[in-house]
């Protein structure tokens, strides 16, 4: 019995030591990464380049406030904005995923006036009080959290984009691609849809990229497949390769002044340090490259063994889902094969590794699913 206050289901190992896609337990026993601890391990666990950064800005700064100046911030946005695309975009910092959404969605309604939140079927975004309203589970949004403002429309539906995005809405938050909802793609149509409307309504377009942006499938942001332009990008993740970060990239036709967005913690000197160790390790080492590479190779293999009933996702971020629990599955790579993956609902097998996730790494996954996935066969057939 802990005095931890139990919410998280946990499985009984603990990693003691980490080092690129690998994990070892108190045992000594080596585990591979398929997961990246949620999508969290981007460059790879205790990258030499990251650690010797956030070492070194420790024993410089770890922390003043943002009453002064932190020329790391300057560094890490503008490194941000030219390896994403983004150039002329500003950054906002803060510390998470859901604190990146409540951020977006105060700009919007800040800058529109307005308090209608257009969101999508199966989304997540959060647990703070604005990006768990605008998600699609009622079993995690507190009464003090529901408000009348969201509207859930299903998602991948250009009819009912079309039709439910008005000029009372201030902002339509969307993922490139649902993590949590079990990795559903958006289709080209879909966001160029959104786009549209919220050009014509005056909303402002909100990527969600906590998951799906950094690099993971194989572009900076997954809705850069589409051709579109968000007015907000949130991210988190991957950002800081474990160390707490979360950004906002706001479009130019937002005005910015003292006082309008803030937070105490938020472009520390170790984030930030974190998230320029990050984005130079991207850089140097062509990870988004590598995640595109390295996620149709897997994908490749998932195809081959086969048995599934649909393989969803870009880059490294895969869903495969069966028409049977996975729970099993997932517990036989964990504990047998050694491998740690993930889950999105019941059926959904799902992959985040990091971007840096190597062949042998991907093929002792593929090994230890295709042993899986022929004894469920053969089981199934023998019943
Ligand atoms: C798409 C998306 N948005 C937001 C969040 C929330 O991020 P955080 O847990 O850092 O608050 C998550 C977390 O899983 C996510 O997947």
């Amino acid at each position: 019995m802990s005095n931890l206050f139990d919410v998280y289901p946990i499985y009984d190992i603990e990693p003691v030591k980490a080092q690129g896609s690998y994990l070892w337990d108190q045992n000594g026993i080596k585990y591979t990464d398929l997961y990246g601890g949620h999508a969290v391990i981007s460059v790879g666990h205790c990258h030499p380049y990251y650690v010797e950064m956030l070492t070194k800005q420790m024993n410089a700064i770890s922390f003043y406030s943002n009453s002064v100046r932190i020329s790391l911030q300057e560094e890490l946005a503008e490194k941000l904005g030219k390896l994403s695309g983004y150039p002329d975009y500003k950054l906002f910092l803060c510390n998470s995923g859901a604190e990146a959404n409540e951020n977006a969605l105060k700009l919007a309604s800040f800058h529109t006036g307005r308090t209608k939140v257009v969101a999508f079927k199966k989304g997540f975004h959060g647990r703070t009080a604005g990006a768990v309203a605008a998600t699609d589970n009622p079993s995690i949004v507190a009464p003090v959290n529901y408000n009348r403002h969201v509207t859930f429309l299903p998602y991948n539906d250009v009819d009912a984009a079309e039709n439910g995005i008005d000029d009372e809405a201030c902002a339509v938050i969307v993922e490139g691609i649902q993590g949590v909802g079990g990795i559903h793609v958006a289709t080209d149509e879909f966001l160029q849809t959104l786009r549209r409307k919220c050009n014509e309504t005056g909303a402002v377009l909100i990527l969600d990229s906590v998951q799906c942006g950094y690099g993971r499938t194989g572009k900076f942001f997954s809705h850069q497949f589409s051709g579109i332009h968000p007015d907000l990008m949130t991210m988190a993740k991957g950002m800081g390769n474990g160390f707490p970060i979360g950004g906002v990239l706001i479009s130019p036709k937002f005005k910015a002044s003292y006082g309008l967005l803030g937070t105490t913690f938020g472009g520390n000197h170790l984030a930030c340090a974190a998230g320029v160790a990050v984005l130079d390790i991207m850089k140097n080492e062509n990870l988004i490259d590598n995640a595109a590479k390295m996620g149709e190779y897997l994908m490749e293999g998932i195809r081959r063994i086969g048995g599934y009933k649909e393989l969803r996702g870009r880059g490294l971020m895969i869903g495969i889902e069966y028409d049977f629990p996975v729970k099993e599955l997932r517990n036989k790579l964990l504990f047998d094969h050694k491998l740690f993956t993930g889950v999105a609902g019941a059926n959904t097998l799902r992959l985040l590794p990091s971007l840096a996730l190597g062949k042998t790494e991907a093929d002792a996954f593929l090994k230890a699913l295709e042993t899986e996935i022929s004894s469920i066969h053969e089981t199934t057939l023998n019943n």
